[in-house]
């Protein structure tokens, strides 16, 4: 078999993971930190991590030689400094607050934090393979951020707002178009509280025989005291009863009836150009994205 680098990267990337920033210094003490998803628990007795430092890193000689390295496990609401941490910003720790334990920096605000002494450095391919004994760990209990295929995701962020959606709406494309409904709007089920707003736009859908495969949140707004909408993004193949294809690319989003879908479909449209998407968390009017970003 073939392998295509782009698709097989696709492919690991259906593993989600967490985030975490590996630190460590220079022979001459300066810090040095990446945004690393290759982290894994590997032993309790005694207590061993690893985590994969890529050829490709400016700080790769700094971690193959390291005596001594940190890991951060990011919380929710550290994007900033996962994107800072997998940019190619020289100054990266002037940009973020941090703190040291056992002479190793460590992310402020971290969800879990890890101080190791090497024990092994395995070559593997493009990356090596940093085995270490955990000779300090913090635990803030924070709930961590995802990672996965379509960027950053927040459960227990995600979870509280599907707990109060009052509105489920879908975001159907088949990577050319988007289906949106007649009036231009994206199909939407209400939900009753203490309903999972996922089970019941899949029921609407299939309601409506519209054959979609829902998949991550793409956004998460309220409308008014009592409205919040949480839309999911889906695939789709084809055309769908009730539906209207439209380019993505060509987009005509000024027949949206409704600022919030339009400037949703707005987003998208730049989105899918980069094809990196984030999830928006406000109201019609303002909010954040929490960005997505691409990894080595
Ligand atoms: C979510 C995410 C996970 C990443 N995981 C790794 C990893 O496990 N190993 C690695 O070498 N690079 C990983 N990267 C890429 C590095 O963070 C990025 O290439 C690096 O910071 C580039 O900066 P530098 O070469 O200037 O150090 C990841 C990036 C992201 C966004």
């Amino acid at each position: 078999m073939r392998i295509d680098r782009t698709t097989l990267r696709a492919a690991f990337s259906r593993f989600l993971t967490g985030v975490t920033v590996v630190t460590t210094r220079t022979a001459t003490g300066e810090p040095v930190g990446f945004t690393a998803n290759s982290f894994s628990s590997v032993s309790l007795n005694p207590p061993m991590l690893l985590v994969c430092p890529g050829n490709h890193l400016s700080g790769f000689h700094a971690f193959r030689d390291a005596t001594q390295f940190g890991v951060s496990i990011l919380a929710e609401g550290q994007e900033a400094v996962s994107n800072l941490f997998a940019s190619r910003a020289a100054d990266r720790f002037a940009n973020c607050d941090w703190e040291e334990a056992d002479g190793m920096p460590l992310i402020a605000g971290r969800a879990a934090g890890f101080v190791c002494t090497t024990s092994s450095v395995v070559a593997a391919g493009d990356h090596i393979v940093l085995i270490g004994q955990v000779s300090h760990f913090d635990d803030a209990a924070r709930p961590g951020l995802g990672y996965g295929p379509e960027g950053y995701f927040s459960q227990s962020k995600e979870r509280k707002a599907e707990a109060a959606a009052t509105r489920a709406s879908v975001l159907l494309d088949d990577g050319a178009r988007v289906y949106l409904t007649d009036q231009g709007q994206l199909p939407t089920v209400p939900v009753q509280r203490g309903e999972s707003p996922l089970s019941v736009l899949e029921a609407g859908l299939i309601a409506r025989q519209i054959r979609a495969e829902l998949s991550v949140v793409y956004a998460i707004y309220d409308e008014g005291e009592t409205c919040r909408h949480i839309v999911f993004r889906g695939r789709t193949k084809g055309l769908q009863p009730g539906l209207q294809a439209q380019d993505i690319v060509t987009l005509d989003t000024s027949q949206a009836n409704n600022t919030a879908v339009r400037a949703l479909l707005d987003r998208f449209r730049q989105e899918h150009r980069a094809q990196s998407f984030g999830l928006y968390v406000g109201d019609a009017h303002a909010g954040d994205v929490l960005p997505a970003q691409g990894r080595d």
